[in-house]
């Protein structure tokens, strides 16, 4: 449905030009979850908007690779192609949905005027509509809410709304970044849960974004790990959860609060901090923050290659796996190994 092939966007900035993302590859199933997963900065975003074709009202700019969705190329296609495609094939959902919502415009008149936009019915025919979306996202009294501004509603509702908006023309793939990031911790369990039953009773793909390798765990097929505008590993959410390939997406998975450890007990992780665009090491991206980098590490870049089920980005998987099995050894068997 969607393949992205050795994607390379970046920004004109004051030191001349940086590139965000950085030749990433990834494909989407028809009905797939997909999770990109990475910290704050790894080109999440960047990768979705360029997706999207947003980039360029950002100063951006797509120089380089292809985005095919459904056979068609995407980065050829003119502003008013993509604006048919936006909201009608593609939709999008974002982390603050009080900045996507019009606060002179009630409720109801936005998801009418987003469903009229692709659709030919009268006002009262989507406003029917409108009202069996926000019952579909979960929305109690749906009547009242229609009459209600943005301000009137709690951000889980908001967020509802803007799900209901993005539902409005039957998508057939969903992007939502970091939906739930502004959200406290009960509401986002509501909002993935709703996530999960469109995922499940919808014909639909959804590209998931998220800092939280946990939200990822919830909802996804298949997990993409990103770091500095590099994709580090691409595997079955199963799989990558039982046996990480790659030592960052170890990291990650090690910084998973646990519910069972004690409170306030401090959980590992990673040392150090993502590289600016501009301060880009050679070689292997995560190589300052890895405790296995050698010299190759530092001087090569490793290529996304293919292992088993899986894609990984790293000169020294083997070594990395053994290190990982002997770690185990010894936590099943402390004596021994002493
Ligand atoms: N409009 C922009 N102009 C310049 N740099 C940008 C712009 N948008 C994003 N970036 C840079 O691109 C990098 C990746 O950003 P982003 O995709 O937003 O990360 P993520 O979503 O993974 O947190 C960051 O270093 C960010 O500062
Ligand atoms: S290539 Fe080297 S530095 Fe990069 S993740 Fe693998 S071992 Fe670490
Ligand atoms: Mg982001």
């Amino acid at each position: 449905m969607l393949k992205v092939d050795r994607l390379v966007t970046g920004y004109r900035g004051k030191e001349g030009f940086v590139r965000a993302v950085d030749g990433v590859s990834f494909d989407i199933e028809k009905g797939e979850t997909v999770c990109i997963v990475g910290e704050s900065g790894s080109g999440k975003s960047v990768t979705s908007m360029s997706v999207m074709r947003l980039v360029e009202f950002e100063n951006g700019e797509i120089v380089s690779g292809s985005i095919e969705y459904m056979g068609e190329e995407l980065t050829t296609k003119s502003n008013e192609e993509m604006r048919k495609l936006r909201g009608a094939e593609i939709s999008m959902i974002f982390q603050e949905p009080l900045t996507a919502l019009n606060p002179v415009f009630t409720v109801g008149q936005q998801i009418v005027e987003a469903i009229r936009y692709h659709q030919p019915l009268s006002k009262k025919q989507a406003m029917d509509r409108a009202e069996e979306l926000l019952t579909m996202v979960g929305l109690s009294e749906p009547k009242t809410r229609l009459k209600q501004y943005p301000h009137e509603l709690s951000g889980g509702m908001r967020q509802r709304v803007m799900i209901a908006i993005a539902l409005a023309s039957k998508p057939k793939l969903l992007i939502a970044d970091e939906p739930t990031t502004a959200l406290d911790v009960t509401i986002e369990a509501q909002i993935l849960e709703l996530l999960r039953k469109l995922r499940d009773e919808e014909e639909m793909s959804i590209m998931l974004i998220t800092h939280d390798i946990g939200v990822a765990a919830e909802l996804s097929h298949r997990i993409i790990i990103m770091y500095a505008g590099k994709v580090m590993e691409i595997a079955k959410t199963e799989d990558l959860f039982d046996q990480p390939h790659h030592p960052y997406t170890k990291g990650l998975l090690e910084s998973i609060p646990k519910m069972s450890g004690a409170r306030g007990e401090l959980l590992p992780t990673i040392e150090g901090t993502i590289p600016g665009l501009n301060q880009m090491p050679e070689g292997c991206r995560f190589a300052p923050r890895c405790p296995l980098a050698t010299k190759k590490c530092h001087e090569e870049e490793p290529p996304l290659e293919r292992k088993c089920s899986r894609q990984v980005a790293c000169w020294h998987v083997e070594e990395f796996l053994a290190s990982q099995r002997e770690a185990s050894e010894r936590k099943e068997d402390p004596v021994e190994s002493t």
